[in-house]
C-alpha cells in the first residue's frame, strides 16, 4: 500500500531535547527543514517539548508533519492533551497511542478525529520488546496507519516480530533510537572504515546508521533526537539515495558490533 508511505526520511526526534526552549526548538527545527527533514516526532511526555516547538512548527506550518502522541490515563486526559495539540499546531498529522496506553480505549475517538479530517493517521508505538506481541495485536486490528518501534544494528528484534506484519499491512513504520538511544549511542568506528559508503554520501557514522535503517524497504522514517543545529542538519542528509546494498548493510552490521 504506496499511498501509506511518510518516506524513506530522516524526521526529528525530540525527548530529551528542548524541554521548555522554544529559542533551541526554533534553532534546531529550523536546521532541520532547512535540511530537508519533514517529520518531527514528540509527545505530552517530552518534557515540555510540544510547546517549545509550537511557534517554529506554526511559522512553517506547510513543511512540517507533526507526529505527537497521547499518552493518557484517561480518555478525558488524553482529549485534553489532543486540544492543546490542536492550538498549538492547528492539526496533528500523525497521532500516535504513547507506550500503548489505553489504546482500545484511545482509538474509538481518535478514529472519529480522523474521519473528520482533523488527523491524517493514527500510530501506536512502543520502546520494550516484552511489548512487541501486544505493539502485533494493535497492528492487526488494522485500524493503525503507522507503528513507532526501536530498530538499530544492536538492536533488531522488530525486524523478525513486526517489520514483516507491518509490511503486509501497508502499516508505515516509525524508527526510534536510530542511533543507539540516548545514553546508549553505537560509538563511531575509525573514520576510514566508512571509506566503502562515501559513494553513498555518507560523510559521519550517524548518517551510516540512519541510512542503514532507511535502506530497508519496510522502513519509513527514522527519528533521531539533537539538541544541536548541526547535527540536524548532517543527519538530514542520510535522507536520500542511493541506499544501501546487502553488503553495506552488513558492514554498518560490523562496525556497530
Ligand atoms: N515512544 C517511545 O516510547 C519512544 C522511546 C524513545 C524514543 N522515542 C522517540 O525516538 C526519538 C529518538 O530516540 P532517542 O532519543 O532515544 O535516541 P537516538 O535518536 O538514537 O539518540 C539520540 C542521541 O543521539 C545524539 N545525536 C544525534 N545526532 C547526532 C550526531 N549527528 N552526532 C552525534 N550524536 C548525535 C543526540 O545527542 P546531541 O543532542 O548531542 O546531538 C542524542 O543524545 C526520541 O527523541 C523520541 O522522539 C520514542
Amino acid at each position: 500500500m504506496e499511498e501509506r508511505r511518510l518516506g524513506p526520511a530522516v524526521g526529528l526526534g525530540t525527548w530529551g531535547t528542548f524541554e521548555a526552549d522554544a529559542g533551541l526548538a526554533r534553532e534546531v527545527i529550523g536546521a532541520a527543514l532547512d535540511a530537508g527533514c519533514r517529520l518531527v516526532d514528540s509527545s505530552p511526555m517530552y518534557g515540555g517539548a510540544e510547546s517549545a516547538m509550537s511557534e517554529i512548527v506554526r511559522e512553517r506550518r506547510g513543511e512540517v508533519t507533526v507526529a505527537t502522541k497521547i499518552w493518557a490515563r484517561s480518555v478525558e486526559e488524553g482529549r485534553e492533551q489532543y486540544r492543546k495539540q490542536r492550538a498549538w499546531f492547528g492539526r496533528v498529522e500523525v497521532e500516535q497511542v504513547h507506550n500503548l496506553a489505553l489504546w482500545r480505549e484511545h482509538l474509538p475517538w481518535l478514529e472519529q478525529e480522523r474521519d473528520a479530517g482533523r488527523i491524517d493517521r493514527l500510530g501506536v508505538t512502543h520502546y520494550g520488546e516484552a511489548a512487541f506481541d501486544e505493539l502485533a495485536e494493535a497492528l492487526e486490528t488494522q485500524r493503525f496507519d503507522t507503528v513507532q518501534l526501536p530498530l538499530n544494528p544492536r538492536q533488531r528484534q522488530a525486524e523478525r516480530r513486526l517489520l514483516p506484519r507491518a509490511a503486509e499491512l501497508g502499516v508505515a513504520v516509525i524508527v526510534m533510537r536510530p542511533l543507539g538511544g540516548a545514553g546508549s549511542l553505537i560509538p563511531p568506528p575509525p573514520e576510514e572504515e566508512l571509506a566503502p559508503l562515501r559513494e553513498f554520501g555518507i560523510e559521519t557514522w550517524e548518517q551510516a546508521l540512519l541510512k542503514w535503517a532507511l535502506s530497508d524497504e519496510r522502513i519509513d522514517v527514522v527519528i533521531p533526537a539533537t539538541r544541536r543545529w548541526e547535527h540536524a542538519r548532517t543527519n538530514a542528509a542520510a535522507g536520500s539515495p542511493p541506499w544501501f546494498g546487502v553488503e553495506e548493510r552488513t558492514l554498518v552490521e560490523r562496525l556497530a558490533a
